[in-house]
């Protein structure tokens, strides 16, 4: 049995020094500096969604997430609210919980206060790449939990799963959070080879392990522009504050933005495009007039495609639920 009454605290995995993982995304996906970019097939410019995430971004997408057209948030949280019980009566004392992009924590806390209501005694950590995002949502849990130790993992979840390793008593359980469409949400191969991963090293060990994984379903295109572009322009925003971190590191370059759908499969992403050449000198790019850079690709994949995954990652799918109003499943 294990007795927590520690303060939250935050530890620095990697966070402070994250300038090298944003220019190795920058170089493969959207500069190109070794090969072409082309995850599902056909070559793209990518601005990876982890250049969203800075901490002026996380205030953005935590506005987003209340807007009222913005229905995923809301419709995953009640969902995990209707099953907090029953997930946490199937999670057994001493298990690490650890929250893969954590963002503001809300979607998690029923949960938590499940573990709690069942005096489980659980250790609970949010790994994010902000430290911001983390301060305010672990703000929430030094309150009154006496069963539930919380510890912030500044980082990359990949960092988060090696320091777990070597920091964290391998025999205890271990759930995996994915909340909000993170795994899973991509073209299909990069989407089961990361899944694969975690599978291989994360899940298939000797102890009790498992994912909860969420991802959004939704194929009514109507909804989902209104869903993301219908909100006194914070998308837009929330998209080009991802772009300024990228001139952060590269210089400044104009674009204008277009947000819009894809068929098979449905998909929303956006599309930021040259409005004159822009010459990249940090690596000697020019990227000519109508260069298109692909933001935030979000993938609508439903249940079929999401089994399909997880068996060829390895995967064994245990349970799965659909959000109560929306076309949300596990
Ligand atoms: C779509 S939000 C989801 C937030 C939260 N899980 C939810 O459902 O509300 C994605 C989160 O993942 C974080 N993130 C993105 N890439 C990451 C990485 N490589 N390592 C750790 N966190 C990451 C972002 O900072 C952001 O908070």
């Amino acid at each position: 049995m294990f007795i927590f009454r520690d303060k939250t605290q935050i530890i620095d995995i990697g966070g402070s020094q994250l300038t090298a993982f944003f220019e190795s995304l920058l170089h493969q996906a959207l500069l190109w500096t070794g090969k072409p970019y082309a995850p599902g097939g056909l070559p793209q410019r990518l601005l990876a969604s982890a250049f969203l995430s800075d901490d002026a971004g996380l205030l953005l997408w935590s506005d987003l997430t209340r807007a009222p057209n913005y229905y995923q948030t809301e419709a995953e949280a009640e969902l995990i609210q209707e099953k907090a019980d029953e997930l946490s009566s199937r999670i057994e004392d001493g298990t690490i919980i650890m929250d893969l992009g954590c963002g503001d924590i809300r979607k998690t806390i029923p949960l938590l206060q499940a573990l709690e209501k069942q005096k489980k005694f659980v250790s609970y950590y949010a790994i994010d790449l902000s430290r911001k995002s983390l301060e305010n949502g672990l703000r929430r849990f030094e309150s009154d939990y006496h069963h539930i130790q919380c510890t912030g993992l500044w980082g990359t979840w990949d960092a988060g799963l090696a320091w777990s390793k070597q920091m964290l008593d391998a025999r205890r359980s271990r759930l995996y959070l994915s909340l909000g469409s993170i795994f899973g949400n991509d073209h299909l191969e990069p989407a089961i080879a990361r899944l694969r991963g975690w599978a291989q090293e994360a899940l298939c060990g000797s102890t009790n392990s498992s994912m909860l994984l969420t991802m959004d379903a939704t194929t009514d295109k109507d909804l989902l522009h209104a869903s993301y572009n219908e909100n006194d322009g914070l998308y837009e925003r929330f998209i080009r504050n991802g772009f300024r971190h990228t001139n952060r590191i590269l210089g400044r370059t104009g674009t204008r933005t277009r947000t819009g759908s894809a068929d098979n499969p449905v998909m929303h992403r956006s599309v930021l495009r040259a409005k004159r050449r822009v010459r990249v000198h940090a690596v000697g790019l020019v990227l000519d007039e109508g260069t298109e850079l692909d933001c935030y690709e979000n993938f609508k994949y439903g249940p079929t495609v999401m089994h399909d995954q997880f068996a060829a990652a390895g995967l064994h799918c245990i349970e799965q639920w659909k959000a109560p109003k929306a076309n949300i499943c596990k």
